[in-house]
C-alpha cells in the first residue's frame, strides 16, 4: 500500500508544479494500454489489428498537425490552462476508428480546446485524401470552444456549430455515420443524446461515449437498440488521473 500511495503522491506532485491544466487533462498511454486500445478497434471496426497499430503511427507521425496545436495553444488566450505538450491518449483511438471506417459524417458533443476535433479533422482529411471525404460536425455549448480547429487544413473538414447539443442534434440536416459524445457528462444529458442522434443515423452508425468509465448509458441503449456494445478504458502513464474510455456501440 505505502509503494503504491508513495508513487500516486510522487506523480500528482510531479503534475502540480509541472502541469497547467486543471480540467480535460493529456497525457500519453501507457504501452499496453495502447496495445489494447489497438486490439478494440480491431475488433470493434473488423480491421487487423497492424492496421490499426498504422493508424496510430500516422496520428504519432504527423507533425503539421502537432506543429499547429503547439502554436495555436501557445497563441491563444487560454494558454495558461493548457500544456505545451500535444499528447493525445485514447483520441488516437478515435483517429483510428474515422481511418477504419471512413464516415462521411461524424457529429462530436463537446469541443473544449478542439483537441479531440483536430484528431478527428486529421483522419477526415487523409480518408480525403484516399478518395474517401469526410466532414466533422462539432457541437458545443461555449462559445470560445474550438479554437485549435479554425486553422486550415483542418478547418476545412469541420463544421463548428455554438448551442445546446440537444438542439444542434435535432437540427442535423445530413445523416450521421458516427456519433460521439463527449458534452455534459451527466447521466441525464448523454442519454438525451444518443435519443435524439437515433432520428438522424444513416444505416450502420456508429456510437461512441467518452463516458462510458462512468455510466452505462450506452450500454443500455444497445440493449434497447439491438446493438454490439464494448468498452475500453484507458491506462494514463505518469499522471494522477485514472484515466477516461472509449465505449462503442455498434
Ligand atoms: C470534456 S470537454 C470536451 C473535450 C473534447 N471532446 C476533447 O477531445 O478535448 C466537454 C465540453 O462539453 C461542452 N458542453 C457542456 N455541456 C454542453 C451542452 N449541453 N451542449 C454542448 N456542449 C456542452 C463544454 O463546453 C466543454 O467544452
Amino acid at each position: 500500500m505505502a509503494r503504491y500511495d508513495a508513487r500516486v503522491i510522487g506523480t500528482s506532485v510531479r503534475w502540480l508544479f509541472t502541469s497547467r491544466e486543471h480540467h480535460n487533462y493529456t497525457y500519453e498511454l501507457t504501452k499496453l494500454s495502447r496495445e489494447h486500445l489497438a486490439w478494440f478497434v480491431s475488433i470493434t471496426c473488423a480491421v487487423p489489428v497492424a492496421t490499426v497499430r498504422g493508424y496510430f503511427a500516422e496520428i504519432d507521425n504527423d507533425t503539421a498537425l502537432r506543429g499547429h496545436i503547439e502554436s495555436a495553444t501557445a497563441a491563444s488566450a487560454r494558454r495558461g490552462l493548457a500544456d505545451k505538450h500535444v499528447r493525445y491518449a485514447r483520441r488516437i483511438g478515435w483517429y483510428a476508428i474515422v481511418r477504419a471506417k471512413r464516415p462521411a459524417h461524424v457529429v462530436e458533443t463537446g469541443v473544449d480546446k478542439g483537441l479531440g476535433t483536430c484528431v478527428l479533422a486529421a483522419a477526415l482529411l487523409r480518408n480525403t485524401a484516399e478518395g474517401s471525404p469526410g466532414t466533422v460536425t462539432s457541437l458545443d455549448i461555449n462559445p470560445e470552444a474550438g479554437y485549435l480547429a479554425r486553422t486550415a487544413p483542418w478547418n476545412g473538414v469541420v463544421d463548428l456549430v455554438i448551442g445546446d447539443s440537444i438542439a444542434s442534434i435535432g437540427a442535423l440536416d445530413r445523416k450521421v455515420d458516427m456519433f460521439l459524445h463527449d458534452s455534459d457528462h451527466s447521466v441525464a444529458h448523454e442519454r438525451r443524446e444518443f435519443e435524439a442522434v437515433e432520428a438522424k443515423l444513416a444505416p450502420g452508425g456508429m456510437l461512441l461515449t467518452d463516458n462510458v468509465t462512468v455510466t452505462n448509458v450506452l450500454a443500455e441503449h444497445a440493449e434497447r437498440t439491438g446493438r454490439r456494445f464494448l468498452a475500453y478504458r484507458e491506462t494514463p502513464s505518469r499522471h494522477w488521473f485514472p484515466g477516461d474510455g472509449i465505449g462503442l456501440a455498434w
